[in-house]
């Protein structure tokens, strides 16, 4: 089973509102899209943990779907700090299965999806207008309630990073609330759980909680290495990377990296 994961395209349909996001960005997911449909062994679910929208308008996602239709497997998507809920769900509500907005009074969009063998779920970490994420007890308890259970692998999406980055700048705004108790759910979950996450706009990988952590980088701007206690990281020009998770019915799991070169962007400064 080939899982895609990718993360952050920041699509909007007027000018984008982060100030490091490429004016092209639109056409960037597009790329990527295309450059996916053209591999010879295509993945079997495309998974996209969070900011899929920049301003999260309905025209917004209304141009993320129309990007997003030439993909003939399931997309499933997060929400991330620069989406909107409402938005959202009525745009990928007939495609990823949230949980009804009666379950839960804040209307998270979380899912349990089932695709090739594989046990995806998905987490929603939005405050609205905080850039910070937090998991909130309800979907904790939901979540805690879905992983006692059952040996098939978990692919488990969540935009906001519960892991350190090496950086204290992205260490502040990723997930806020609900780290240790999401660590111990997974870490006593019986099957493999493979995390994914997004927000930090560099594609690297880790351990947490004992098992394979991922951050999906993000075609729309990226950062370069920043290992400091302090700085932002530089923003840099290059190639985007995303990750193809290769899960077999052996147990065994291998994660490559599918590099797809971008137009170089003029507007860094240097
Ligand atoms: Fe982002």
């Amino acid at each position: 089973m080939l899982i895609a994961h990718l993360s952050d395209l920041h699509i909007s349909a007027g000018p984008p509102e982060t100030a490091p996001v490429r004016r092209d960005a639109p056409d960037m997911a597009r790329l990527i899209v295309a450059d996916l449909m053209a591999l010879p062994q295509r993945p079997d679910a495309v998974l996209i943990t969070g900011d899929v929208a920049d301003g999260g308008s309905v025209a917004d996602y209304d141009l993320v779907r129309r990007i997003l239709a030439p993909l003939s497997m399931p997309v499933m998507v997060v929400p991330g700090n620069h989406d909107r809920r409402g938005p959202m769900r009525e745009a990928f509500g007939g495609m990823v299965p949230y949980a009804s907005p009666d379950a839960l009074s804040a209307g998270t969009l979380h899912f349990e999806a089932h695709v090739a063998g594989a046990r995806i779920i998905g987490l929603d970490s939005l405050v609205p207008g905080r850039v910070e994420g937090v998991l909130d007890t309800a979907q904790l308890d939901w979540l805690e309630h879905r992983l006692a259970t059952g040996t098939a692998p978990v692919f488990l999406m969540l935009h906001h990073p519960p892991f350190p980055t090496g950086n204290a700048h992205w260490d502040a705004s990723a997930l806020q609330k609900g780290r240790e108790r999401l660590g111990q759910i997974v870490q006593a979950c019986p099957a493999p759980v493979r995390l994914l996450c997004g927000h930090v706009h560099q594609a690297f990988h880790t351990q947490w909680a004992g098992g394979y952590a991922a951050v999906g980088g993000s075609p729309a701007f990226q950062y370069g290495f920043g290992f400091d206690e302090r700085a932002e990281p530089p923003l840099i020009d290059a190639p985007y990377a995303w990750w193809m998770h290769h899960q077999r019915t052996n147990g065994s799991f291998a994660v490559h990296p599918r590099v797809v070169t971008l137009p170089s962007r003029n507007d860094l400064p240097r």
